[in-house]
Formats: C-alpha cells, sequence, structure tokens
C-alpha cells in the first residue's frame, strides 16, 4: 500500500486536449529537472537525499539524538521557515497529539520547542518560564547562518545555557546544524567546538526536511528516520517517469496548473486532522516561495476541517470561483472511538450510536468533497495508508517533486526566493543595520510623512 493520488473529482474540469498538451509540458518539465537544464539547477540536491544520507552520518545524527534524549527533559529548536516547519510537521504528524505535556515517561522524547520563527518578546518570555529547573539541550538550525530571527535567539538561549550550565557544559548541549563551510553560524559552531551538522550546498531551505535539518529533531523525537528516508528512497523510484498518465505526482502537478490557467488561483490544502496542521505549513512554504513569483502563482491556503467548514465553508460552497481544493487524508486511523448509546436521544443523535468517529471523518470528507465539487470548486485527494514515518516520507517527496515540476511548467525558478529579500533590506535598514543607512533615511521619511 502507497500513497495515492486521485483527481477523479476533479475530471469534469479537465479537457482532454489540454490534459495531452500538458503531458508533453510535463515531459518537458521532468528533462529540465532530471538533466539539469532548467532554473536554478544548482539546487536539485534534495532529489537524492533519501538515498545519498550514508550510514555513517544516520549514525552520527542517532547518537546526537540518543544523547539529547537522555540527557534533555527539553529541545528547543530554532529555526525559521524551511529550518523548522518540517521537522515540526513531522513530530506532530507522527507524535502524540499532547506529547510536550505528557509526564516524562510516557513521552516518546524530550519537550520539543520550537523558537526563533517570530519576533515576540512574549513568546520568548513565557517559554523561558517554562524551562525552569528542566535540563536542556539546543539545535540551532540556519542554511545561511544570517537570518536575523533565529540569531536573536540564539543569542538569548545560548546566554541563558552558558549562565545555567557554563561554558564548558553549555557547549555539550548545543547542536549546529548549518553549511559546510559559510556563515556566522559555522565560524560560531566551529570557535565554540558544538557538534555539527551540515545542509547540503545544492538543497535550498524549503527543501531540506531530508537533511539534519528535519532529521535530527525528528530522531530526538523518537521518530524512525530509516523508515522515514525509506518511505521518501520509495517514493522517488515510483515518481521517476516522465509519463503523465504513470507518475500520479506528475499529475498532482498537472491538474494544479490547469487550473491555474483556468483562473483558480487559490489551491486550499485541507485536512480533517489536526496533528496535519504544520503539515500544512510545511507546504504552504513550500509552493508559495517556489512559485509566487515574476507575477505568477498559486496562492496557496491550508485549512483545517471540519473547523474550517463552519467558517471558510460558505466561502467555498457559494463564493468566487477562483479556487480548487486539495484534500491530504489517512486512509485508516490508528485508534478509533465509538459513538456511545443513548436511548434518551435528546440530542437526536442515536442513528450513530455504535459507529466510530473514523466513520464519521470518512463520511464528512465524501460529503465535503461531492457538495464543494458541485459547487464548481473542483477537489484532488492524496491519501496515505496510515499515518507511519514510511508514508510520512512518501508524502514529503511528493509534494517537493511536484513543487518543482509545478514551478517548470509555470516557467519560473522554484529553487530561490528573491521576494523574501525586499522586506529584509526594509528590516535591516530600519534596524540600523551598518551599510543600509540610505535605506533607512529613505524608509524612515516615509513613515515620518
Ligand atoms: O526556503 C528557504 O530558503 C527559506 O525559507 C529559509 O528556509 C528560511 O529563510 C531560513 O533560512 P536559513 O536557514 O538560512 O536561516
Amino acid at each position: 500500500q502507497a500513497l495515492r493520488f486521485d483527481y477523479s473529482h476533479a475530471c469534469e474540469f479537465i479537457a482532454q486536449h489540454d490534459w495531452d498538451q500538458l503531458a508533453a509540458e510535463v515531459c518537458r518539465a521532468h528533462t529540465q529537472l532530471h538533466l539539469g537544464t532548467g532554473p536554478g539547477s544548482e539546487f536539485r540536491g534534495w532529489l537524492d537525499l533519501p538515498i545519498q544520507l550514508c550510514q555513517p552520518e544516520r549514525e552520527r545524527i542517532r547518537q546526537a539524538a540518543d544523547k539529547i534524549r537522555a540527557d534533555s527533559d527539553v529541545l528547543i529548536v530554532i529555526g525559521i521557515g524551511g529550518s523548522y516547519l518540517g521537522a515540526k510537521a513531522a513530530l506532530e504528524m507522527l507524535g502524540h497529539h499532547f506529547n510536550n505535556r505528557l509526564p516524562a515517561g510516557r513521552r516518546s522524547g524530550p519537550e520539543i520547542y520550537f523558537v526563533g520563527n517570530n519576533v515576540s518578546s512574549v513568546y520568548l518570555v513565557h517559554l523561558l518560564e517554562l524551562l525552569e529547573g528542566k535540563n536542556v539541550s539546543l539545535n540551532v538550525v540556519s542554511k545561511s547562518g544570517t537570518t536575523m530571527e533565529p540569531a536573536i535567539a540564539f543569542r538569548l538561549f545560548r546566554d541563558w545555557m552558558v549562565k545555567k550550565y557554563g561554558q564548558e557544559q553549555a557547549r555539550t548541549r548545543i547542536y549546529a546544524t548549518t553549511d559546510r563551510k559559510k556563515g556566522a553560524l559555522r565560524q560560531l559552531a566551529d570557535r565554540e567546538g558544538y557538534a555539527s551538522f551540515v545542509i547540503p550546498d545544492d538543497v535550498g531551505g524549503r527543501y531540506s526536511i531530508l537533511t539534519p535539518v528535519g532529521l535530527l529533531p525528528m530522531a530526538a523525537g523518537g521518530i524512525d528516520i530509516d523508515e522515514l528516508l525509506q518511505g521518501a528512497a520509495c517514493a522517488r523510484e515510483r515518481f521517476a517517469s516522465p509519463d503523465l498518465d504513470q507518475n500520479p505526482c506528475y499529475q498532482y502537478a498537472a491538474v494544479r496548473n490547469l487550473f491555474y490557467r483556468q483562473g483558480k488561483l487559490i489551491e486550499i490544502l485541507v485536512s480533517y486532522e489536526p496533528r496535519f496542521r504544520f503539515f500544512g505549513e510545511w507546504w504552504k512554504q513550500l509552493f508559495a516561495e517556489s512559485e509566487g513569483k515574476g507575477g505568477k502563482g498559486l496562492f496557496p491556503v491550508a485549512a483545517e476541517y471540519s473547523a474550517d467548514l463552519h467558517s471558510i465553508g460558505q466561502y467555498l460552497q457559494d463564493g468566487q470561483r477562483h479556487l480548487f481544493e486539495t484534500v491530504l487524508s489517512v486512509q485508516k486511523s490508528e485508534v478509533d472511538v465509538t459513538i456511545a448509546d443513548d436511548p434518551d436521544n435528546l440530542d437526536g443523535l442515536q442513528y450513530l450510536a455504535g459507529k466510530g468517529m473514523e466513520y464519521v471523518r470518512a463520511r464528512v470528507l465524501r460529503g465535503a468533497i461531492l457538495a464543494h465539487t458541485d459547487g464548481g470548486v473542483p477537489n484532488l485527494l492524496v491519501e496515505i495508508p496510515r499515518m507511519t514515518a514510511y508514508h510520512f516520507g512518501e508524502l514529503i517527496y511528493f509534494f517537493e517533486k511536484a513543487c518543482a515540476i509545478s514551478g517548470y511548467l509555470l516557467g519560473v525558478n522554484p529553487f530561490d526566493q528573491p521576494g523574501v529579500e525586499a522586506y529584509k533590506t526594509n528590516m535591516f535598514a530600519l534596524l540600523g543595520r551598518p551599510g543600509f543607512e540610505k535605506r533607512k533615511a529613505e524608509l524612515e521619511a516615509r513613515i515620518d510623512g
């Protein structure tokens, strides 16, 4: 059993001649990606990550994770964007919903918290309060080694660690994941002698989940990273065909491009599991940063059903027809809850007595797909058989490769993010970073009117 992509509910929106044309374009995009003739070709290292991470490196990751699990109540992961979303998505999806709140003996590892992904002092102060009396390790993750939000958080937590443990011992509890040679974090890690892990040059931030960026926090949280990489490796084989009719990953890329050309400019990734929330965040970053450029690109949104059926559900059924949905689902849950018998039936729910919550979920999912399709919103389904590390690995590879092909179909470089630099320039200027004086004066003149 493997990941399944089903676009049968979208077929009525797809003309055969458009599909045939796309088949040829997909074939070209495949060649660009695999032969490295497309834009951004220097960042295709993620294609082979599932089979490239050598045993010694896996062993180093496992050993570091074992040490963290043995000597820490809490692991703090410092990073932003691609440097944290994948790990958080995996831990949420594969771990216990309330892992951080379980007693130590029942957790699958340390409590894990993520910082450096916002500019909130309240968040930092509250987290520091939570750490009192606990043993802590830090994993600081930054490919460039210079991103401001994680760098500020690292200053703060490094200082906190040194005060708590002293210089020497603090060093043994800090793990740096960064570039092999470049950047401030690499210099710091080398100078301080932190255990460090490398993000390969040819892997960009949002494609880095299958490097130590994602694997170290996952392993510390008790996830079987071998199984996860095996799932990704099988997906790599399975999604290797250039033939659109044979390759579900390329079918997803093609269908979403077709919808985009039809003016459906928004893709909503929906799921019926709260534990998918951060997978949605990971997916959003992957597609938004890869495709949203040059005045082009689908706008990716993630929603959580059934909660959001009671908010955006109205719009989906009845609002502007410029969107489509991709439903992310797990075929079989590892647990079920039976709805209780109550002959009084005051709530009118007796027709469900004895049925499982999983039955309800499956029916709501099917019902919403049909209702939204009838309302003119095409629905796609990506389904994994079970919530396991193996299938998580499959999902990651499915979406990464679909994103790259989709970017090439759109005619953009799916591996750069020039737009993110604009806010950074303004931020550095307004914060007074040396070298940005002229821009600072311009911006301040605008702010002060
Ligand atoms: O995809 C990307 O490259 C970015 O979103 C980065 O992941 C993010 O900006 C963090 O960068 P860094 O790891 O260099 O701190």
